[in-house]
């Protein structure tokens, strides 16, 4: 008997394991920071689902425009890092991450993610129960070759998506884009008309209405009338005013069948974008190669998007002073688009190339040295600035008899901003009180401190509170009764108070297993579906599927 409740949604293997994400706070290294001291703009080193979390405390609901291009998952292994992820790994990964970012957008914010023909209706399906398929705006396809590769064995791939999803379709609000010269070039003034240039529309309906079935003389005398199974779009007396207005256009000799004149004043000056994207209009892969080159001599990054599609989604999905978030920043091309449209923005790169790739492209922005890409088309100038953050380190380590201990690269401030961090006080320390380091509301503080704390500490602190103020302290050690000495203050001990709320002493999620080992002692796996006759070219195939889904069990935590 089939079940009605049953839910339609894609399944995977390690779907149910959700990793216990810990807060980490962000460090900033001045010395790797450019230009403006007061800019909000950042770039974050480390793996990317650790970078979204330690952002979300500050940031949820204020990311207008999440773009990222994601890993395809082609299983072919590039210079810069590896794309080879086992499939049920890659979807874990994915969703993982969207889960976060869907919390970062603001209310009015959209995603936007390139993706390859490989994962693409996957991440599609993914995507519809993160973000709810009410919120799908559209895929894009984005032709990103402009020329057939003539070894190709099937298709010429020449074409990615880019699937858009709104944080709420009914607030969200699509751009919508400049007319082209090209399509304004439509518009003539063939009878030197002084309401300036216009365009010859369409008169007639592909349906026979009776009151609009009528001769039009023309100004030869001739008259026609519509064609059969067509009628005017006009009744009588609106098509003798349009004349009369001098709106009807019959040719250069008067002679012709008639044409409403669409001027172009009195037309949107925007059209809205279709969901193809052509390469003459938002560039390909050989132009954001050849961008690349005019950044950097050698060392070029194997898969940069061209600043010009990135332009076209900032376009549709922004305004200035936005913030916008690519936590995949690879080459860092949504970071130069957004800053030269003055567009704020946080990038997130794990790979070494955040440091020989990002870092000086995004000096050059600043420095507007950087002519390439749209700098032309927005008159880019220079400007602004950047601030560069690693990651924390885990704030709790395990001792050489395997005890969690705060682990002591956290001098006091980090620790106390952590431990904001990790029971939800904003981090603000009161230049008064030494007591209050942050707070969750108005009147309710934290203190974190790694000297024992005594009767007479907190008998001090307590006289300074005032009625309603309340406080969490957070120490290594205490007097027997201290939680509990008083109503508006709560006393917990570091670390025992965090161990079991989240994973310590993991800094990388980002789970790339392109080099997995293979044994041949593994069992082998063998997928659900009918069995397959091998030729030696599958069989091959199928051993390193068969050998990829066994690490799924090593790569995934327990
Ligand atoms: C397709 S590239 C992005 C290219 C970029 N759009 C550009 O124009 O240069 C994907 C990037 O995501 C990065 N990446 C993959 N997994 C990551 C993770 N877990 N954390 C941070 N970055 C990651 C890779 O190192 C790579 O640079």
């Amino acid at each position: 008997m089939s079940n009605n409740r049953q839910k339609l949604e894609l399944t995977w293997i390690g779907k149910e394991k959700r990793p216990k994400l810990e807060p980490r706070i962000l460090i900033e290294d001045p010395d790797k920071s450019y230009g403006d001291r007061h800019t909000e703009n950042m770039m974050i080193f480390g793996d990317n689902l650790l970078a979204l979390k330690a952002l979300e405390q500050d940031y949820a609901g204020c990311v207008k425009c999440a773009s990222i291009d994601p890993p395809y998952n082609t299983g072919s292994a590039f210079t810069h890092y590896d794309d080879g992820l086992e499939h049920s790994l890659w979807l874990t990964m994915m969703r993982d991450r969207l889960e976060i970012l869907r919390r970062l957008l603001a209310e009015d914010g959209s995603i936007w993610i390139t993706i390859g023909d490989d994962e693409a209706h996957y991440l599609k399906v993914l995507c519809d129960e993160v973000f709810g398929r009410g919120n799908f705006i559209s895929t894009v396809v984005w032709q990103k070759k402009y020329a057939p590769k003539s070894d190709s064995k099937y298709f010429s791939e020449s074409h990615d998506f880019i699937l858009s999803y709104a944080k709420a379709l009914d607030k969200f609000k699509l751009g919508r884009l400049p007319k082209t010269t090209k399509q304004t070039d439509r518009y003539t003034n063939r009878d030197n008309d002084t309401r300036g240039p216009w365009k010859a529309s369409d008169v007639l309906r592909n349906e026979e209405r009776d009151y609009a079935i009528f001769p039009v003389k023309l100004p030869s005398g001739r008259e026609v009338w519509p064609p059969s199974g067509t009628s005017w779009r006009f009744t009588k007396e609106k098509f003798d005013e349009l004349i009369a207005e001098n709106r009807i256009w019959f040719g250069v000799e008067g002679n012709a069948r008639p044409a409403y004149k669409r001027f172009l004043s009195e037309v949107t000056d925007t059209i809205p974008s279709t969901t193809i994207w052509t390469y003459d209009e938002v560039g390909h892969n050989d132009e954001s190669k050849k961008e690349m080159r005019a950044i950097f001599d050698t060392d070029l990054f194997a898969t940069p998007k061209p600043e010009r599609l990135i332009y076209r989604v900032m376009q549709l999905a922004t305004n200035p002073g936005d913030l916008v978030l690519d936590s995949f920043a690879g080459s860092g091309t949504t970071g130069a688009v957004a800053h030269k449209m003055g567009r704020r923005w946080i990038m997130v790169e794990l790979g070494e190339h955040c440091h020989t790739h990002i870092l000086p492209r995004m000096k050059k922005v600043c420095d507007g040295t950087d002519q390439g890409g749209i700098s032309q088309a927005v008159n880019w100038q220079g400007g602004g600035g950047f601030k560069y953050y690693d990651m924390a380190p885990s704030l709790l380590k395990k001792d050489r008899y395997d005890q969690w201990v705060i682990n002591a690269d956290f001098n006091a401030p980090m620790l106390a901003a952590a431990m904001a961090k990790h029971e939800n006080f904003r981090y603000s320390p009161d230049e008064v009180h030494y007591w209050k380091q942050g707070q969750s509301s108005e009147k309710d503080f934290i203190f974190t401190t790694t000297v024992h704390l005594t009767p007479e500490h907190i008998d001090r602190i307590n006289e300074e509170m005032l009625p309603g103020e309340s406080l969490l302290i957070c120490c290594k050690s205490h007097f027997d009764g201290a939680d509990g000495k008083y109503d508006s203050i709560t006393v917990k001990k570091i670390p025992s108070m965090l161990l079991g709320k989240c994973e310590f002493g993991r800094d990388d999620y980002s789970l790339n297993i392109v080099d997995m080992p293979r044994s041949g002692d593994e069992p082998a796996f063998v997928p659900a579906g009918p069995p397959v006759v091998e030729t030696g070219k599958e069989k091959k195939k199928a051993k390193t599927e068969a050998s990829s889904q066994l690490n799924i069990f090593d790569g995934v935590e327990s």
